[in-house]
């Protein structure tokens, strides 16, 4: 059931040095990250705060790399459009961030962006079943959001093969993420299992900028 396409790897900048954040997001372009994940948390949604759309803003010029955008907050539709203004390329919302969520997505479509769902350990796969047309990424939580460093929940395997039918069934070009605790151990698994993206924080920026390419391979399972 793994996915035939090549893995993204999304490194999720919460783990990187906040005071040389330009400098670390041209780091991970040098050291062959595919995307930039970026988490913002409005300490209401998730008991953390973290960045908000002037910060991605900063650091747009700083890289070509795509900006993964998951929000973590409620509610998410007042601030799309800066979001995207401030240069977010792909944005994830929570179904539980608002009552419409197929409104939301077409929203992030309508302003040139992709959108994304993101499930919570306890949301179910059921939740995108009927609007699958209208995204385009969904993001299985592999830890209850909110901070990164934590342990992978091995639970939430089943939901990525889960979606993965759910996707091959609908023939739909859909991207399959999962974030939080994802290491080079269990790297594998979450490809088995049918991700196409991993985003990694502690994983990548372990050992600092001289290692991140070698943490990103060991990612990708490459040698060294
Ligand atoms: C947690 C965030 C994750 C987190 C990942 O709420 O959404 O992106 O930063 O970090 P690690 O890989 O350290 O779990
Ligand atoms: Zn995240």
């Amino acid at each position: 059931m793994s996915s035939p396409r090549a893995t993204i790897i999304a490194p999720s900048i919460l783990a990187a040095d906040f005071a040389r954040l330009g400098e670390e997001v041209r780091a991970l372009e040098t050291a062959g990250a595919d995307w930039i994940h970026v988490d913002v948390m409005d300490g209401r949604f998730v008991p953390n705060i973290t960045i908000g759309p002037e910060v991605v803003k900063a650091l747009r010029p700083h890289t070509a790399l795509p900006f993964d955008v998951h929000l973590m907050i409620a509610p998410a539709d007042p601030h799309l459009e800066a979001f995207r203004a401030a240069g977010a390329d792909w944005i994830s919302v929570h179904p539980e961030a608002g009552p419409h969520l197929d409104r939301t997505c077409k929203r992030i479509r309508e302003l040139g962006a992709k959108a994304g769902v993101v499930f919570n350990p306890s949301t179910p796969a059921e939740t995108v079943e009927w609007m699958l047309d209208d995204v385009d990424l969904l993001l299985v939580m592999s830890v209850n959001p909110g901070f990164g460093g934590q342990s992978f929940m091995t639970s939430q395997l089943r939901k990525i093969e889960r979606l993965r039918r759910m996707i091959d069934a609908s023939g739909l070009e859909i991207t399959l993420e999962v974030d939080g605790g994802v290491t080079a151990a269990n790297a594998q698994s979450c490809r088995d299992a049918g991700a196409d993206a991993l985003v990694a924080g502690t994983a990548v920026f372990r050992g600092g900028a001289q290692a991140y390419a070698d943490n990103i391979r060991a990612l990708r399972n490459e040698a060294a």
